[in-house]
């Protein structure tokens, strides 16, 4: 972190663990208007997303999947979804481990970049115990994400697979258009209907 913000970027950094965020109720409110029933801090956290041009979602491997917080706030994040409202942005993920793989974390949060239109940048997995290798990999991945945000590097596979969401959610926005005003209007106003 400290190599990106020595590079001029203003970095905020939020604990998944010490804060509040509320299981999704599936009652399908956030499609209709822009807040949330429940009152926690998943508003403001999502907020930070949608202002950053670029995040790092870091988590330990809990059961071959990323946290039950960060799953949480995930899951309140379904307007992002059908919105694709993180498009334009760059999104990465650090992976810890007791020892076992990342990989199967590190595709949940990749298939979640794609999914919000975010470009994914890359993943560091360091597996305990922590080795001088992994360190020296997290410093070299910091200076490329660095380095990549202001050339604005797009990956063509990542844009078709944005596109193809786009493309399904489209259709499922038009056919509940009364029902998820809020998406619909957004919607609309980005020419995409
Ligand atoms: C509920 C739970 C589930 C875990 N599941 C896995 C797992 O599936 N694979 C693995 O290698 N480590 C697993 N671990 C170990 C954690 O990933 C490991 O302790 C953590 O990444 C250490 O990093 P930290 O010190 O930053 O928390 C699990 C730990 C807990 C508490």
């Amino acid at each position: 972190m400290d190599e990106i913000k020595a590079k001029g970027a203003d970095v905020k950094f939020v604990d998944l663990g010490k804060v509040r965020i509320g299981f999704c109720q599936a009652c399908e409110v956030c499609h209709q208007g822009p807040d949330c029933v429940l009152k926690d801090d998943a508003k403001d956290i999502l907020q930070c997303m949608l202002d950053a041009d670029g995040i790092v979602l870091a988590s330990p491997v809990y059961l071959d999947q990323v946290t039950a917080q960060m799953k949480a706030l995930l899951d309140r994040s379904s307007h992002f979804i059908h919105c694709l409202r993180l498009m334009g942005k760059y999104m990465a993920a650090v992976t810890t481990s007791g020892g076992g793989s990342g990989d199967a974390t590190a595709a949940f949060i990749r298939r979640y970049a794609v999914t919000v239109g975010a470009q994914f940048v890359g993943v560091v997995h360091a597996p305990m115990p922590l080795r001088e290798r992994i360190l020296r990999r997290h410093e070299s991945w910091a200076l490329t994400w660095s380095r990549r945000l202001p050339a604005k590097t797009m990956w063509p596979e990542q844009v078709q697979a944005i596109e193809e969401q786009r493309k399904h959610f489209g259709r499922i926005i038009a056919f509940r258009k009364d029902q998820w005003p809020y998406e619909h209007k957004y919607w609309q106003e980005k020419g995409w209907l």
